[in-house]
């Protein structure tokens, strides 16, 4: 077995097993020239091959143990027949679904696997071309973060869009809810039985609900999830990232079917040492600005991280994704570190 499959499954390991959460893109020269070849964003993740390309990419430069699979969270939602679009500079431009017409014309679930046969496509190239102890990590976005796209029609600070919906027409969200729980289930088990080993689900958005509101519509549908496919597929691991939810990462760690809990920047390392590791495993959760920052300030930085972590086994990543202006010198530096730990 691999040392980050080890690790997730609560092996004891001799170090921490490290990938980057966003390993492959714009940062990366490479990344940049297949991205132009492909034409738009969602040409290169619904091209198998240079999909596969970009992500064997970071794996190759850097040595990560963990590949992610090349795609994005919202193909689900154009699957179902939204139409989605990625305007440079700007981020996701979606068709906003806003009544009970909308919702039932993109109900029907079957139609989704012919659009996202692609992403399936890469999932088996990567199983080809992986090397054996890189394990490949499938992935979704969790219901209440694809709701927030898709009825706001494009991201938004603090999700206010979506969260006004949510206790204006709440038949309606939880019929939307109830629909991207399915479709992610499905969506799932295809990129497990075409070969992901691990299933990380990002909740980016928790963080704009209230504390009872992230229970029902964060934490309940991702758990349906992972325990509708664990019924299935016992032994694929489940990271679960819930960012910003603040203390209520606690109510996520006492989930069993959980196996990971992936832990954003903002949360204080001395609480999840004490509350969370005891009972669950981390990935996280260096602040990615310290990867555009000097290598001694990245290299404090580092040190905090890994001597706060220390006493439980844990992933090492960042508390969310890694940006364009990260310094490759800087990722490397951090990679080198991380190999060089022994617990
Ligand atoms: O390397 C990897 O991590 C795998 C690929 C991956 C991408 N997006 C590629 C991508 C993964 C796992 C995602 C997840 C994703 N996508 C999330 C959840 C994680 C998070 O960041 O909170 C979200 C919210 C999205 C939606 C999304 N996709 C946004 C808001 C944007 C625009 C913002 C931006 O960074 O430009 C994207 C585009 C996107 N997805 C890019 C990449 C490499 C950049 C697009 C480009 O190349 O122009």
């Amino acid at each position: 077995m691999s040392l980050f499959l080890e690790c997730v499954n609560g092996q004891s390991v001799e170090r921490p097993p490290i990938w980057f959460m966003r390993q492959a893109g714009r940062y990366l020269s490479e990344y940049r020239n297949t991205r132009k070849k492909a034409g738009s964003f969602l040409d290169l993740c619904y091209n198998s091959e240079l999909a596969t390309e970009v992500t064997l990419q970071p794996i190759d430069r850097f040595g990560f143990d963990a590949a992610i699979l090349f795609a994005d969270i919202l193909l689900i939602l154009d699957a179902l027949g939204v139409k989605v679009q990625f305007i440079e500079g700007q981020g996701p431009l979606l068709e906003p679904v806003k009544n009970k017409k909308d919702i039932e014309r993109i109900s029907n679930l079957e139609q989704i696997h012919e659009k996202l046969f692609p992403v399936y496509e890469t999932v088996k190239k990567l199983k080809k071309h992986l090397p054996k102890d890189v394990p490949l990590i499938g992935f979704a976005g969790a219901p209440w973060t694809l709701a927030t796209y898709l009825i706001n029609g494009k991201g938004e600070q603090g999700s206010l869009t979506a969260k006004k919906f949510l206790i204006e027409n709440n038949d309606e969200f939880e019929k939307i809810i109830n629909l991207l729980t399915d479709a992610t289930i499905d969506y799932l088990i295809m990129q497990i039985k075409s070969g992901a080993d691990v299933i990380k689900i990002f909740d980016s958005w928790a963080g704009a609900l209230n504390a009872d509101m992230v229970l029902r519509y964060s934490l309940n549908p991702i758990k349906k999830i992972v325990s509708e496919i664990k019924k299935r597929h016992p032994k694929i691991p489940f990271i679960v990232f819930p960012r910003s939810v603040n203390t209520i990462y606690s109510n996520f760690s006492n989930e069993e079917c959980f196996d990971v809990l992936a832990v954003d920047q903002f949360l204080d390392r001395k609480w999840i040492a004490k509350k969370i590791q005891p009972k669950k495993i981390i990935q996280g959760n260096l602040d990615p600005i310290f990867l555009t920052q000097s290598k001694k300030v990245l290299f404090q930085e580092l040190k905090k991280v890994t001597e706060d972590f220390k006493s439980h086994p844990y992933v090492f990543n960042l508390g969310h994704g890694i940006t364009p202006d990260a310094k490759v010198e800087n990722v490397e530096l951090v990679v080198d570190y991380i190999k060089g730990i022994k617990f």
